[in-house]
């Protein structure tokens, strides 16, 4: 017998998540990321962390009969200081990010930001989506991009003072990335769903063949795609049912052709 996704929704998942997929490539927990049990089974000195955290603005559109609200959405939940433990916290070295890797937080600031995730150097990108958003009808002018922090953690705080964390990148961009929401059938998917290419360009720009890339609040699992068609290995967590299981059947579709071109 099978469970309906949508029984799945209602579920809480368990203390510690539950895996449910794990590869040489990939690790996916049905979890919540604030659960200290899942925060400490993530390898430590991991490559980058890329996330796009509800936002605390309660998502809905009004129009929407396709989603619920996204979890953690309301408000309630300190979003930076939930980061800050996953890079690891003040006064661990060895815990979390690599000291001088990098981090992506979509729709949050760099002010906001910086303090909890011990960052250096940092930069505001811009998504540019190519479209004009829903937001709020009663205006003339409908959201056409979102805010990406890009940021380097630093764990001294002598090295944060100092400047540390100006990069020399390999090659450097312009700020606006453009690319296109992922159309009717990936809306399906998830109401904030990211494009995989956007993922994969900010994975490129900041790791290397095999790093860890990080998500702790993964949605429908577009970094995680994004990272393994990359040659990258995951590691997400995702506190809904429904979306985890999205991530699974994605991250998988992407291993059969990351394995492909690999023995190609
Ligand atoms: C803005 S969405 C991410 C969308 C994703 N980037 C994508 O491309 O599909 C934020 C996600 O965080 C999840 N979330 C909220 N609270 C969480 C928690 N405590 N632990 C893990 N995931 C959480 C939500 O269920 C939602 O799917």
């Amino acid at each position: 017998m099978t469970t309906p996704d949508t029984l799945a929704l209602e579920l809480t998942p368990p203390p510690g998540g539950q895996i449910l997929h794990q590869t040489e490539r990939a690790t996916i927990i049905w979890g919540d990321c604030r659960d200290p049990q899942i925060i400490a089974s993530v390898p430590d000195w991991y490559g980058l962390l890329c996330t796009d955290p509800p936002y605390g603005v309660a998502y809905n559109s009004g129009r929407s009969t396709t989603f619920t609200q996204i979890a953690g959405d309301d408000g309630s939940v300190d979003w930076p200081a939930v980061l800050g433990q996953w890079v690891g916290p003040e006064g661990t070295y060895t815990r979390g990010l690599a000291s001088k890797r990098h981090v992506y937080v979509f729709g949050y600031e760099a002010k906001d930001l910086a303090g909890p995730m011990r960052l250096g150097g940092n930069a505001e990108l811009v998504w540019d989506k190519a479209m004009c958003g829903m937001g709020n009808l009663e205006q003339p002018w409908g959201p056409g991009h979102e805010r990406i922090t890009f940021a380097v953690h630093i764990k001294q705080k002598a090295g944060r003072t100092a400047g540390d964390g100006r990069l020399s990148a390999r090659l450097r961009k312009g700020s606006v990335l453009r690319y296109p929401r992922p159309n009717a059938d990936g809306a399906k998917r998830h109401s904030n769903e990211k494009p995989v290419p956007l993922m994969a360009d900010l994975i490129e720009s900041s790791t290397v063949r095999g790093d860890l890339v990080v998500d702790p609040c993964a949605g429908s699992g577009s970094t995680g795609v994004a990272a393994v068609l990359e040659g990258r290995r995951c590691f997400l967590v995702e506190i809904d049912r429904a979306n985890a299981e999205e991530c699974v059947r994605r991250v998988q579709a992407a291993e059969l052709i990351a394995d492909r071109i690999e023995a190609a």
